[in-house]
């Protein structure tokens, strides 16, 4: 055990912002088998009379996701909105170029909705628009078929289509990674921002209610970051409302002391991120302030994927087994503080998607015609979703280091914490350390707590520990016991490697 305790100290008098409900969106692309066999198949023994499976619906229900980013992803790319709607049996079966599949279009933009309203009130469509292969017209057109109330020619066909009332989309991503050369349709950042603002200018003529967010880059590392962002934003600025982050995380020739701090860089992509959008808004002389929809973030065992070959080994078919990653504890509790990374920048990140939601790098998880289980990826998520509502507070952490390959020097306490509208705090924390406790005391200031509620932790004394088909609950958080409240200082143990949950009262 570290001799020397992780500190920080609570007072309501410093915040960082309120978590919007959007910080926990997530996303379904027509990829692999996220729709098809995931939440969508008519044959299942669960699906109800649209085809979804009831048993996947109750998982993300209890996963607590609201904003759903759909239909891409790369797929947007190639998307015609119009193959997507109407009577079923009349949609064409096109080539998906993203993933070298077969999309029969048998899921489509009115189902996507059925699927939203099932989730429940909290679910949010977060809509993609292709600026890939199309542009402003094909935009405007797929707006005013969800949006338009009636009496035009796009809102009469989605009411002859079965849906007399318009699907409400407020939120719209203008593309998607259009600074990636696997992108089809990749552009400059001039000609992006170019298509972005006139796309965004129509959009708003339409409806000047609607939410938009223009693509930043795929990664921080890309060759052009941060001039990408300040030239779309140059373009964008008044016209638009959040950039776009994309990051995924794996260990890197074997280094998990470095994966374990992956959020160091997530932190530091968001607030370069940040510094880009003020830097551009100062020399327009702008009051407004862009916000960050990070949109794709998770652990991706991207490079055990042979790329587009390995579709291409399967040949268009339909719904292939793609990016099945399947997720151990070590990659839960890194999962676990790039969730904690997002919540300290609450004030900027107000739009989050955990990419994916089903089978493709996802924490749910389905066999067809079989059952559905959680991933360990699943539980940080929907204990943050639940009780990760309120006010970020402001933790500056005092703690031991440890060294790392990647980033330095790294704290090995990473956390925050949020107050919800009821006074109750929930402290969310990671011990980096593979193989010490980490001992924690937090100083209470102007905080009416008395009791621990609960101290919940995910760690495994193995930690490849997984969730299979085979053995679908062999990794599930437990109670810590021996963490207390008294005179103000919150003193816990940390469990090396660990994802940890203490809820205040
Ligand atoms: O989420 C998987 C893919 O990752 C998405 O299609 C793309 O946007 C990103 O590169």
């Amino acid at each position: 055990m570290s001799k020397t305790p992780a500190r920080f100290t609570l007072d309501p008098a410093f915040t960082v912002g309120e978590v919007d409900p959007r910080l926990f969106g997530s996303f379904v692309e027509h990829l692999g088998r996220c729709v098809y066999t995931g939440i969508f198949e008519p044959d299942h023994p669960s699906a109800d009379e649209a085809g979804l499976r009831t048993d996947v619906l109750e998982l993300v229900r209890e996963l607590g996701v609201t904003a759903i980013r759909y239909p891409g992803g790369n797929f947007v790319s190639g998307y015609k909105w119009e193959d997507s709607v109407g009577p079923v049996d009349e949609r064409p079966r096109r080539l998906d170029l993203a993933w070298r599949s077969t999309e029969t279009n048998r899921f489509g933009l009115s189902e996507y909705i059925a699927f939203l309203r099932k989730v429940g009130p909290q679910a949010e469509p977060m809509m993609a628009v292709n600026l890939g292969t199309r542009g402003v017209a094909e935009a405007l057109e797929l707006q005013e078929y969800a949006n338009h109330p009636s009496g035009t020619a796009l809102s009469d066909l989605r009411a002859t289509h079965g849906d007399k009332d318009p699907f409400g989309i407020r939120l719209w991503c203008l593309g998607n990674e259009m600074d990636g050369p696997w992108q089809t349709g990749h552009k400059t950042a001039a000609e992006y921002g170019r298509i972005a603002a006139e796309t965004a200018r129509a959009m708003r003529q339409m409806d000047p209610s609607v939410e938009l967010v223009a693509c930043g880059s795929s990664g921080q590392s890309m060759p052009t970051f941060a001039e990408w962002e300040a030239t779309v934003l140059q373009e964008t600025y008044d016209l638009v409302d959040y950039i776009s982050l994309h990051a995924y995380y794996e260990p890197q020739d074997g280094d998990v002391d470095s994966f374990l701090a992956s959020a160091v860089d997530m932190e530091s992509f968001i607030e370069n991120v940040v510094a880009t959008c003020d830097h551009v808004g100062a020399k327009l002389k702008s009051k407004k302030k862009i916000n960050l929809s990070f949109d794709e973030w998770n652990v991706w065992y991207m490079s055990e994927w042979q790329g587009i070959e390995e579709s291409a080994s399967r040949d268009w078919a339909e719904a292939p087994r793609l990016l099945e990653n399947n997720y151990s504890v070590t990659d839960a509790v890194v999962f676990g503080s790039l969730l904690i990374a997002l919540l300290r920048h609450a004030d900027r990140v107000t739009v989050a998607c955990l990419a994916q939601l089903v089978n493709v790098i996802a924490p749910i998880m389905t066999e067809p015609g079989g059952p559905a289980w959680r991933q360990t990826t699943f539980f940080p998520f929907a204990q943050a979703s639940k009780y990760g509502r309120g006010e970020v507070l402001d933790v500056r952490v005092d703690s031991p280091t440890y060294e790392t390959k990647k980033y330095g020097e790294a704290d090995l306490l990473h956390a925050t914490a949020v107050r919800g509208e009821d006074g109750s705090v929930t402290v969310f924390a990671v011990n980096r350390s593979r193989t010490e406790p980490l001992p924690l005391e937090v100083a209470l200031s102007g905080l009416d707590l008395t009791t621990v509620v609960e101290h919940s932790a995910l760690a495994d004394a193995d930690p490849d520990a997984r969730n299979t088909l085979a053995d679908p609950e062999r990794v599930t958080p437990h109670q810590v016991a021996g963490t207390s409240l008294r005179d103000g200082t919150l003193s816990a143990v940390l469990e090396p490697m660990s994802w940890n949950v203490i809820r205040l009262g």
